[in-house]
């Protein structure tokens, strides 16, 4: 186990775990200062390129924008999603995997799901890939309109099971999307391994959420969405300023001539 992993894994009950997306080198050299984990998320798909599912996106999409990324982390630890369709079988999870940290030199790949692909991740991780799991609401496979997970005693039966099952596997932390708090709460107390939330109620033990989302670049009326600050305005504070400038010749001056 690497020694980045090792400190999520104490912090358990005693720190908070930050895990925050970015998709990009310059995003990701500020997302390291505060992050334990930056994560490049197939939320790409949606945030980037409008993809109404993550179901569009492509295993070179992720690593494209993790070699970018990969330029920007120094500290943290750098987890990768691996995109929909690329982990169904064993031999096909394992490949790809193995592209991804190749070409992306990556710490880790996250994989959405429990039991259905449970063989998967006990295959990546006898080959020796430190996986993170992905539980509650999964994009990848999620049909119709986004619900939370976890409220009826079927379903929370069955996320329980799923979370025993993946840490028995060696998965190093799993996130909990749209899980009822109660729930959330409840594997959060039952597991070992660290907890990461988003929409899962303050009881996991970190939480994750789109840097975009948070920073308000990207527009989204999501619940458990809070947009810490205002990116757009600055943004358009500064292209006001250039325009302005530009336009009574005040831009570009002596100083920025040659
Ligand atoms: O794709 C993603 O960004 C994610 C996080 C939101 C957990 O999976």
């Amino acid at each position: 186990m690497s020694i980045k992993i090792k400190k999520i894994l104490n912090k358990k009950n005693k720190l908070k775990i930050i895990c925050l997306t970015a998709y990009s080198k310059n995003f990701a050299e500020e997302v390291d200062k505060y992050a334990d984990i930056t994560l490049v998320g197939d939320s790409l798909g949606s945030v980037l390129y409008n993809y109404n599912s993550t179901k569009k996106v492509t295993l070179t999409n992720m690593i494209d924008h993790s070699k970018s990324v990969r330029m920007g982390v120094k500290k943290s630890l750098m987890v990768v999603d691996m995109p929909y369709n690329t982990y169904k079988s064993n031999s096909s999870a394992l490949k790809n995997a193995r592209k991804i940290i190749k070409e992306t030199k990556c710490d880790a790949v996250k994989l959405e799901g429990g039991k259905k692909i449970i063989s998967q991740i006990n295959h990546l991780i006898k080959n020796k890939i430190s996986v993170m799991g992905h539980l509650g609401l999964l994009p990848q496979t999620a049909k119709g309109k986004f619900k939370s997970k976890g409220k009826t005693e079927k379903e929370k039966k069955q996320l329980i099971n799923d979370a025993l099952l993946l840490q028995t596997s060696g998965v190093f932390a799993i996130v909990l999307e749209c899980i009822k708090a109660s729930t959330a709460k409840q594997i959060t107390k039952y597991l070992k391994i660290p907890t990461i939330g988003i929409g899962s109620s303050v009881h996991c033990d970190g939480q994750v959420l789109v840097t975009d989302d948070l920073i308000g670049l990207n527009v989204t009326n999501i619940r458990f969405v809070k947009k810490f600050i205002n990116f757009r305005k600055y943004i358009n504070q500064g292209l006001k300023r250039f325009t302005t400038e530009v336009k009574l010749k005040k831009y570009p001056s002596k100083k920025h001539s040659y």
